[in-house]
């Protein structure tokens, strides 16, 4: 089979990675991919959001299976496109994917499906929104309803910062059409988990889970980035939460979208909060993780090719996924400044020697070739996975590969998976 895989990041070096495995994969593009998958396949210099360039380079190549990394693509429906023009894709449709590109429309999904999520508001004007600002009680959690690479959610400790947020996200259009209208909910705590489940549109298989570190700096302070690091398993999920997360919100949501004329196929990422009340759903997202896939493919044993297909065809419920039980830590590294401002360009060296630390294994990011080197080329530059027999095994491994890994500026969070034994 030819595969094609979209996106740059680390999780899309991570699924080229796995898919590459699969003894039916003869042959790998990545569209645009990064300076790691090159080296499994052959990079292909279109853009993740051309959707018809991608789809007339799939055609001319006779690709098999594209599988969609990042969210915008399938918000933009490259998945109905593919499908038009007879080409296999995994991804959910544009309509399916709403889950993740209108968090107004997931949350309303949630409410008639009766799925615990914390309790919200709608604004379509700002208005309206300041003057719920004067009634509430803080902190509260504002949410532009679109996508806003990851940077569409505040929470805002007191009526100032409400306000303000308000303001930049409904006039002065920070994130464009995405923050037109917004979401102000209930600020909700607990501990996080993120759960991945390959959904066929009538059934699904959960892979394992992970938790992420969203913060920039140590002890989770700083600003929100696309993640920092991420480990798996999660040290805060049960098998009584497990039970409850697939009565409340898996049965209720396949349900909805039934009712709805939704018929998903492709991967589900719910980011839940766990409570004191139990599971709370704080978003759906459509797509896999980004750490969290760098963290979770080391782990699966099975050949994850025929799991895309089955989701694709409906047939996922005859299939079981094995697991390495062994845990897995993944830390960032990225370019100094990042989320903010950063340069690129800077030579990465030690990669050679990093990769040499037993059970590791180094995805690339924002990674590009240069004049015969590796240089950075995004904020988030490298994930660095090692799996060990504890969680704490697996941190010594990922950081001593991290030690011998430099370029100018690296900056990356020395408490990854730190306390997840106490946490
Ligand atoms: P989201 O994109 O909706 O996952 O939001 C990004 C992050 O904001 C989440 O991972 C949480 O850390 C935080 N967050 C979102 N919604 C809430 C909420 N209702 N209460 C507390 N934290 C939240
Ligand atoms: N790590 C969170 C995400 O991929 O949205």
């Amino acid at each position: 089979m030819k595969v094609l895989v979209i996106g740059s990041g680390g999780r899309e070096h991570a699924l080229a990675w796995k898919l590459k495995q699969s003894p039916e994969v003869n042959q790998l593009f990545c569209a645009p991919g990064n300076a790691g998958t090159a080296e499994l396949g052959e990079n292909v210099a279109i853009g993740a959001s051309d959707l018809s360039g991608l789809a007339r380079f799939a055609k001319q190549n006779h690709v098999d299976l594209t599988v969609v990394g990042p969210d915008d693509p399938l918000a933009l429906g490259i998945v109905d496109l593919f499908q038009q023009q007879g080409l296999r894709v995994f991804g959910p449709n544009k309509s399916a994917a709403r889950l993740e590109s209108s968090k107004i429309f997931a949350k309303e999904l949630m409410r008639s499906a009766n799925i615990p999520t914390a309790r919200a508001q709608t604004f379509y004007d700002a208005t309206a929104a300041h003057w719920y600002c004067g009634q509430t009680t803080f902190p509260v959690v504002i949410k532009a309803d679109g996508l806003a690479l990851g940077k569409g959610v505040v929470i805002a400790p007191n009526e100032v910062t409400a306000r303000s947020t308000i303001d930049v996200m409904m006039k002065q259009r920070k994130f464009g059409e995405a923050g037109m209208r917004v979401l102000i909910e209930e600020c909700l705590t607990g501990t996080e988990c993120s759960l991945h489940a390959l959904v066929d549109g009538e059934h699904f298989r959960l892979l394992q889970t992970a938790r992420d570190h969203k913060r920039a700096f140590d002890g989770d302070t700083g600003p929100n980035t696309g993640g920092m690091g991420a480990f798996s398993p999660a040290n805060n999920w049960s098998r009584e939460l497990e039970a409850q997360f697939e009565k409340q919100v898996m049965a209720p949501l396949l349900e909805s979208l039934r009712t709805h004329g939704i018929a998903f196929r492709g991967l589900l990422f719910p980011g839940l909060m766990i409570t004191s009340e139990g599971v709370r759903v704080l978003e759906f997202n459509c797509r896999f993780g980004d750490p969290e896939t760098q963290a979770i493919l080391p782990r699966m044993k099975s050949d994850l090719l025929p799991l895309l297909n089955a989701t694709i065809d409906g047939k996922i419920d005859n299939y079981s996924i094995e697991w390495d039980e062994r845990a897995s830590v993944t830390v960032v590294m990225a370019s100094g400044g990042y989320p903010d401002k950063y340069e690129t360009g800077k030579t990465i060296s030690g990669l050679d020697d990093a990769a040499k630390v037993e059970d590791v294994q180094i995805f690339h990011a924002g990674t590009k070739r240069m004049n015969g080197n590796i240089v950075t080329a995004g904020g988030r530059v490298l994930a660095v996975t090692a799996l060990g027999s504890t969680v704490e095994a697996a941190r010594v491994r990922a950081y001593e590969a991290v030690s011998r890994i430099n370029f100018e500026g690296a900056h990356f969070r020395r408490d990854i998976a730190m306390s997840a034994g106490a946490r």
